[in-house]
């Protein structure tokens, strides 16, 4: 079976942290995003994943090069400075795709535990054009809603409903299986959605069919998603300090990477990933956080719910409130507060107190 990952969208709400990565590369408690997809779909039978991305993403991706779990991967490449939108790359990709057999369609940005052959299953037995995975959440209104009737049939399916106006609370997870049919309802050569597009005209028509999913589900499209998804993945594993603490306290749980120091009288944790190489002074506190590989954090430093880029440097004592984030190499001197909310750019130097949150660049 194949499975496309879309993955070439610019992640516009984890700016500045995507100014640097692509959303799909970015760390779940220090393992890439795509690196849980790939070892997902390896164990759920699938056997080539196509990854519909831009040049740069592609580049981000070659250079990374996550473990591929024995899965064949291929790139299918936007046309330059021309996205194509979630289904656009479908029909770009369709030779590679094939017209044999359904595939899975995938949003690089999703963290789920889908049983794709459950899902390949229903699309089988229902005979669908396309069976969308399913997923009940509170607030549906930031999402694709579907009205399911007779079981799996999706009656309607709205994009982003208005407060109020939402049909049932089950969402469009972002994993689909289609049949090749599909090609036919995409025009070539032009950006299209397939949330706003296809989906709805493929509801009128009966052939849009939904499966309904009870595992963990999360979205990282923004930044307390991101963290939010941390700390879920963090509590399911159960992450027990591997190195035991030498001068250092710690609260699980926690997860510190290769090559990871921690001065005396830190205290690291609750909900804290440290990522690979990381430096951390004394009397440091992390709690709620997410550093990126390489960041380094001098003595005193208080960090809480922030993220922290790639080789960013925290200066002694810095104060950084919840809802912070700092762009990859960005340094932030000595003694400087930052409140709630604050996004720093990457390479920036910040050496005052920010009194008002903003987007420093
Ligand atoms: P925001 O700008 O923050 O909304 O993020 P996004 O556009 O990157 O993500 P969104 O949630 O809107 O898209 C869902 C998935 O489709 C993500 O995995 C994106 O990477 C992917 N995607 C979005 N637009 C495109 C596109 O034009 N081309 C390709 N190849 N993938 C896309």
């Amino acid at each position: 079976m194949k499975a496309l990952i879309l993955a070439g969208g610019y992640a516009t709400r984890l700016r500045p942290l995507s100014c640097a990565r692509p959303k799909t590369l970015f760390p779940i408690v220090n393992k890439p995003l795509l690196q849980w997809i790939f070892e997902r779909l390896a164990k759920n039978g699938v056997d080539e994943a196509i990854l519909a991305v831009n040049a740069l993403t592609q580049f981000y991706i070659r250079q990374q090069k996550p473990p591929r779990y024995g899965l064949k991967v291929k790139f299918s490449i936007d046309p330059p400075k021309k996205p194509l939108g979630t289904a656009g790359p479908i029909k770009k990709a369709e030779k590679l795709l094939g017209y044999n057999e359904p595939f899975i369609v995938l949003n690089g940005d999703i963290f789920a535990d889908i049983n794709y052959q459950a899902l390949l299953e229903t699309h089988r037995k229902t005979k669908a054009l396309a069976t969308i995975t399913l997923c009940s959440v509170d607030d549906p209104c930031s999402f694709g809603v579907a009205e399911l009737v007779n079981g799996n049939s999706i009656k309607r399916f709205i994009e982003k409903p208005a407060k109020g106006q939402a049909p049932s609370n089950l969402i469009n997870a972002g994993a689909y299986v289609l049949s090749p049919k599909i090609f036919e309802y995409i025009p070539a050569g032009r950006a299209v959605s397939i949330e706003r597009e296809v989906f709805p005209k493929l509801a009128d028509e009966g052939k849009l069919m939904g499966f309904c999913m009870n595992g963990l589900w999360m979205d990282i499209g923004k930044p307390q998603e991101y963290l939010e998804a941390n700390k879920v993945i963090l509590d399911s594993l159960a992450m027990k300090n591997q190195i035991s603490p030498e001068g250092f306290a710690v609260k699980q749980p926690i997860a510190l990477d290769q090559g990871v120091t921690v001065g005396e009288k830190s205290v690291i944790g609750p909900y804290a990933v440290v990522g690979k190489n990381a430096k951390i002074g004394s009397n440091v506190r992390i709690s709620n956080s997410v550093l990126f590989a390489e960041a380094e954090i001098a003595d005193g430093a208080v960090l809480n719910g922030v993220i922290i880029g790639e080789g960013a440097k925290i200066g002694k004592n810095v104060k950084l409130d919840p809802g912070c984030i700092v762009g990859d190499q960005a340094r932030i001197k000595d003694n400087v507060c930052l409140p709630e909310g604050s996004a720093i750019c990457p390479a920036k130097e910040v050496s005052e107190n920010v009194l008002k949150a903003k987007l420093n660049c």
